[in-house]
């Protein structure tokens, strides 16, 4: 067993935007970031990933970078940064940024370079094609946020790529130059000091050969037809084994990937130590095992499904092979509580029942901000309180096609990613105390109830669970390292697995549902001591309450 700080860590995940606003102007920033860092370290965060903060256009929030060695204006400088990193260290904590090297903004200078001509030095730094002799587009793609994947321009009469918006060009990997800049951009910021990357989109930087078209079927979703068609490209794993040898191996550092378009089989293929590339990957499947890509929103959670996942990929990832992570919640997906576990009568209940999930698999856990609190999806009730890029052009697509304001928001309340964008709630106060301007997106109303001051105050909050959590993981190794067994697969309504490790056996209790349920334990199996759980009492009596989870020590 190799360990390593960054699987005995778990990642909390900031979106600086909506983290903290330290001057009013209504934005999160780099000094609201590091007036927080306290709060974090009394939950117990080490390792803190940021989406982006880079000089940006903020045409999709920052994930459109227009300079990525300087700080986008509405979050500071990087005298800002520096002082943030600092005060981090100072508190033992580690710092992972999110690289966005599939596509630049069009505002990059690069860009603004490329376009101007066919023989301009940057040009061959992204994806140009010209139009097909009857004048179509170069190939069916689509982008996944806007119509096609292809945009006129016409200083050179040709077509550049963008797999999101027209705004975020695809950038050229098969450009040994481009490669080299982007691994100057890594080592520009390691020097500085930080401990990894998160990687967006990664698996989309290598293109098939020649373009083709995508094969959509009727069977599959046109999204995830695109994605897989994008994904896993011929000189993917050569061009991440290139930036291990240039730039990652040189530092103490952590690199996952966001596994758009990745399964079990291809996963492992990033993370095996002996290939050298990344440390982890996070994959997308189980987040989308309740998503209703035909009429919008959320069906009902295939739990089976969603645990055949975990086995699928805990097994394709053993020790040797690499390394798993888990989240149930992150700035591009709905509030867990409220996808995965209930939001009303049952809140709190639940949103612990997901933290010890996420806290007992044989993984590196990504905490989303906000989820320690428990916070619930955010209703919106006009089209004018949204914000995203994709949501918004989805909007026009469906106005289109004859669907209402009404109809649309329907989707947006239960499936779309604004959720997670609202404000954190900080406290009772106006604007839940994240801003003493006017914020950016919505707060959710009930910041009066749920919010972090009354958290930190309550033993029995969602928060001080987290907390308590946190610990137990960082004390007992065999719930990192254990091996990982589970005892409920064809179960609709219970999730029961072991973890056996060297410092001990543990046995991980959950109740998916809102109603009691049975459950009998094998026969050899005997349990020992509680070590958490969030109803009273220390023992298991054969039944589980609503949303029940327990942690025990396994003695037999
Ligand atoms: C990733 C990011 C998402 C972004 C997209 C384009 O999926 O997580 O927020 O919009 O890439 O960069
Ligand atoms: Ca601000």
């Amino acid at each position: 067993m190799q360990r390593n700080w960054w699987k005995e860590s778990f990642v909390y995940q900031i979106y600086p935007r909506s983290f903290m606003d330290s001057n009013g102007d209504g934005i999160g920033d780099i000094p609201g970031i590091t007036q927080k860092l306290d709060y974090l370290k009394d939950l117990g965060v080490e390792t803190l990933w940021l989406s982006p903060i880079f000089k940006s256009p903020n045409d999709d929030n920052g994930y459109d970078v227009s300079d990525y060695c300087d700080i986008m204006d509405e979050f500071g400088n990087m005298d800002d940064f520096d002082e943030m990193l600092a005060e981090m260290k100072k508190r033992g904590m580690r710092l992972v940024l999110d690289l966005v090297a599939n596509h630049s903004s069009d505002e990059h200078h690069w860009f603004q370079e490329a376009k101007k001509s066919k023989d301009n030095p940057y040009r061959d730094y992204y994806i140009w094609r010209e139009a097909n002799p009857d004048g179509s587009l170069p190939n069916n793609w689509q982008s996944i946020f806007e119509g096609p994947a292809w945009e006129y321009n016409e200083a050179t009469d040709d077509y550049y790529l963008h797999l999101f918006t027209r705004k975020q060009p695809d950038l050229n990997w098969e450009n040994p130059k481009l490669r080299k800049e982007i691994y100057d951009i890594m080592h520009f910021w390691f020097k500085k000091g930080i401990d990894g990357f998160r990687m967006d989109v990664i698996p989309f930087i290598s293109k098939r050969e020649g373009l083709p078209d995508v094969p959509y079927n009727d069977n599959e979703p046109a999204m995830i037809s695109q994605t897989n068609w994008y994904a896993n490209g011929p000189r993917l794993h050569e061009f991440l084994h290139e930036m291990h040898e240039e730039v990652l191996k040189h530092y103490d550092c952590m690199s996952v990937g966001e596994g758009i378009g990745v399964g079990p089989d291809d996963g492992v293929l990033y993370v095996d130590p002996e290939r050298k590339e990344l440390n982890m990957v996070y994959y997308f499947d189980h987040i989308y095992s309740n998503r209703d890509f035909k009429e919008g929103g959320l069906k009902d959670i295939d739990w089976i499904g969603f645990k055949k996942i975990i086995r699928d990929w805990d097994e394709a990832i053993p020790e040797e092979k690499g390394w798993n992570t888990f989240y149930l919640g992150n700035h591009d997906q709905v509030r867990s509580v409220s996808c995965f576990g209930n939001d009303k009568e049952y809140r709190v209940e639940s949103a612990k029942m997901l933290a010890t999930m996420l806290l007992t698999l044989r993984v590196t856990p990504y905490v989303y901000q906000g989820e320690e609190l428990g916070m619930t999806n955010t209703p919106f009730s006009s089209v004018e309180e949204l914000n995203d890029v994709w949501i918004l052009n989805e909007y026009e697509v469906f106005k289109e096609n004859g669907g209402s304001e009404e109809d649309f928001l329907k989707h947006v309340n239960t499936a779309s990613r604004e959720h997670a964008r609202t404000p954190f709630l900080w406290n009772d106060k106006e604007h839940a105390g994240f801003t003493t301007g006017k914020p950016w997106l919505k707060v959710n109303p009930n910041y009066t109830e749920i919010n972090a001051v009354k958290a930190q105050q309550d033993p029995g909050s969602v928060f001080n669970f987290y907390k308590e959590l946190i610990k137990l993981r960082k004390d007992h190794k065999g719930l990192i390292y254990g091996l990982y067994n589970d005892l409920t697969p064809d179960s609709q309504e219970l999730f029961v697995f072991s973890r056996k490790g060297i410092d001990g056996n543990y046995l991980i209790l959950l109740n998916l549902t809102d109603k009691e349920k049975e459950y009998v334990l094998p026969s050899e199996l005997g349990l020992g001591k509680l070590l958490i759980g969030n109803y009273e009492g220390n023992n298991f009596n054969g039944r589980l309450k609503p949303y029940q989870a327990m942690v025990f020590e396994i003695v037999a």
